[in-house]
């Protein structure tokens, strides 16, 4: 359905009940025309992940005949949110954000569409309960993150040939879609296989330095793990960094599993030391300039664009290690 007559439909729609959770015909429109003003708000660029979609981006702009307005909060939800204020202010036309954390960056989505600019979330989300798409943001562009936790689980639950499995967890950002989602999908499927316990879960921020001395620190008070789950591939590095300035055997006495396929943990698979990454692509430039042509053009936009994902272990490793970041 075209976004006029949807709106229209929304409208009536409106009238006849009370106001439903989603009210698209609140939504900014997108004028139609052949360049852009398209600020992207980087959350940091600490890994090959977030250099990858920054690039993806960059490379976007050219072909998109976008005018990217970039910026980089270095790890500081605050930051971020500040740097959407300063986009609004330069009269951006349309907004692309992965929010750092899933509350801290709802005022700036809010704030960004009573300046009637247009808001697309990209890899991350925001808390579902308090901003909503189709009503303060038109979509979520990003993969299942609960998803990738449960395939991670289930590639260990088939694979893993001990008797008993003792598990860290390396969470991702503390307040992070990714991080929840991730430890939900996981947590949920592992509890159903009794073999499994899981011993600690803390905090490595998404990031390889932070990933290697948590994963010291958790080793010292848990020496008789024998399985790393990181939400990402940075912390898993960083794990494998730790076990083997402790003397261990990453892939052969510890169980390695990972979420999102970048070169080094594809090397690290090649190499024995980890069992599987999830695929969490970071390519989204070609997908957001396409979603955003589709809205100018007034076509409806689903809540979520989902991403699809694809799991990197021994089998495959090596055939996609050219194409990674
Ligand atoms: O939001 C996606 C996550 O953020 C990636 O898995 C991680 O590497 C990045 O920092």
């Amino acid at each position: 359905m075209k976004r006029r007559n949807f709106l229209a439909a929304a409208a009536i729609g409106g009238l006849l009940a009370a106001a439903g959770p989603l009210q698209a015909q609140d939504l900014p429109p997108l004028e139609q025309k052949d360049s852009y003003k398209v600020g992207f708000a980087q959350t940091e660029s600490n890994n090959p992940w977030r250099i990858a979609q920054t690039k993806s981006f960059q490379d976007t702009a050219a072909s998109c005949n976008w005018d990217l307005v970039l910026t980089d909060a270095g790890g500081s939800a605050a930051k971020q949110v500040a740097d959407v204020d300063s986009m609004i202010a330069q009269g951006i036309d349309v907004l692309f954000l992965p929010p750092r954390e899933e509350s801290p960056l709802i005022p700036a989505v809010m704030r960004a569409k009573a300046a009637g600019i247009p808001t697309f979330l990209v890899d991350r989300s925001v808390d579902p309960n308090v901003a909503q798409p189709g009503r303060d943001y038109v979509s979520f562009l990003g993969s299942d993150f609960i998803d990738q936790g449960r395939r991670a689980a289930e590639w260990l639950m088939e694979n893993f040939e001990g008797e008993e499995g003792v598990i860290i967890e390396l969470e991702g950002t503390t307040g992070s879609s990714p991080a929840n989602d991730r430890k939900k999908g996981f947590d949920d499927a592992v509890a159903a296989d009794d073999r499994f316990t899981i011993v600690a879960s803390r905090s490595g921020d998404f990031a390889r330095d932070e990933g290697r001395r948590v994963m010291e620190t958790l080793l010292q008070a848990h020496p008789n793990v024998n399985v790393v789950y990181a939400h990402n591939d940075e912390m898993a590095i960083g794990a494998i960094q730790a076990l083997e300035a402790a003397g261990r055997q990453p892939g052969s006495d510890v169980t390695i599993v990972s979420v999102d396929g970048t070169r080094d943990a594809l090397q690290a698979i090649i190499d024995g030391k980890m069992g599987v990454t999830v695929e969490s692509s970071p390519f989204f430039g070609p997908l957001a300039c396409e979603t955003m042509k589709r809205y100018a053009a007034g076509d409806e936009i689903e809540p979520w664009i989902k991403v699809e994902d694809r799991i990197f272990t021994s089998e495959n490793a090596a055939d996609h290690l050219d194409e990674a970041y």
